[in-house]
């Protein structure tokens, strides 16, 4: 038999003295776990004389009720005690974690720069597939068919899906020039856009190579246009982004597409013409190619004869960023070693 009034208050004693979750969990197996008091109870009822029974279970039950009672009441109290030092803890003097947001990859941010000069100078910004036909790769743009940069060796040559269609021959623009071509086929002059993205060569890969890059090609066409005012805007243009203070010059050159052509050099940036290891020590150093739009180019767009002139340029994005920045391998850029990126 069981006193169940002793019991009661031994159990009210003992949860006085539970201080924590593992305590009570203690405490809730020792009174109502498989081999706890209240089974322990409840089996002895077998032995009882049969009218005994009814009482002695009832008593039993309201014992467990009690028990049950206070096990809640414990939990609640734990929880609310448990809020009440947590909340205790927050010192809102600590300062906070700060968050590291991300930035534009130094290549996106040296091409919206570049495009926010001509954007300012009124030009539009626009861009083309990467995957090109031949005729706007090369054909359109005057280079001709035994031109050694059409060879399979310059150029990534797509499959045909349809072999039955010899006529369109699928390539990676191994230039951004062919979007000259479809903005001219689609837009009467005047026209003045740069054109940002990505060509591609299958060039083996080392400090100065890659086989994707990025160029930014410019256009602009209207009647009259003359070589002076190319000069005049790629002078300025380049004097915003490499500084006032640098000398330039245009060296005669050839390109197929525009006549005349010329390169552009500036003073060497980092050693300002003294000579260094990156101008290889003559002090300057070769940033873009640009011209006159040849009429051929005008021919294979449709536009009359002798009606429009313009003026083209093409400049290397890595080029740029890594004369800029001192940066001596090509490589880094496609890495995404934080190292790097992080400091731009
Ligand atoms: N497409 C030339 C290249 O990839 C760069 C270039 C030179 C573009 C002169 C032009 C230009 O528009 O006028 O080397």
């Amino acid at each position: 038999m069981f006193d169940y009034d002793k019991e009661k208050t031994a159990s009210e004693e003992k949860i006085a003295g539970v201080a924590d979750e593992k305590l009570l969990e203690a405490f809730r197996i020792e009174y109502l776990g498989k081999k706890g008091l209240i089974a322990a109870m409840y089996s002895n009822l077998g032995a009882l004389p049969g009218e005994q029974k009814p009482e002695e279970g009832k008593k039993i039950n309201e014992f467990r009720a009690v028990i049950a009672q206070l096990i809640e009441k414990k939990k609640n109290e734990l929880t609310a005690k448990k809020r009440q030092t947590t909340q205790k803890k927050l010192d809102v003097t600590i300062p906070g974690v700060s968050r590291q947001v991300g930035h534009a990859h130094i290549l996106t941010q040296t091409i919206n720069e570049i495009c926010g000069i001509f954007e300012r100078l009124g030009f539009g910004i626009q861009d083309g597939p990467e995957i090109e036909t031949e005729f706007n790769n090369f054909t359109a743009l005057n280079i001709p068919s035994d031109h050694p940069s059409r060879d399979g060796f310059d150029t990534f040559y797509l499959k045909q899906s349809d072999p039955t269609d010899k006529k369109i021959n699928l390539l990676l623009r191994s230039h951004t020039s062919p979007t000259q071509i479809r903005i001219m086929k689609e837009n009467k002059p005047p026209i003045a856009v740069v054109v940002p993205g990505k060509v591609y060569r299958p060039d083996a890969v080392d400090a100065s190579h890659s086989f994707m890059f990025h160029q930014i090609e410019g256009l602009l066409v209207d009647r009259n246009v003359r070589f002076s005012d190319l000069k005049g805007l790629l002078t300025v243009f380049l004097k915003r982004l490499f500084g006032e203070e640098i000398k330039m010059r245009f060296r005669p050159h050839y390109f197929p597409f525009t006549e005349p052509s010329a390169e552009i050099d500036i003073s060497c940036y980092i050693c300002g013409g003294k000579g260094c290891s990156v101008c290889g020590r003559n002090g300057w150093l070769e940033i873009m190619g640009c011209g006159l739009v040849h009429p051929k180019v005008f021919s294979s767009v449709g536009y009359p004869k002798g009606k429009y002139s313009g003026l083209a340029f093409g400049l290397g994005v890595e080029r740029m960023a890594m004369l800029r920045h001192g940066i001596g391998d090509i490589r880094i850029f496609y890495e995404n070693d934080l190292r790097f990126l992080n400091q731009f």
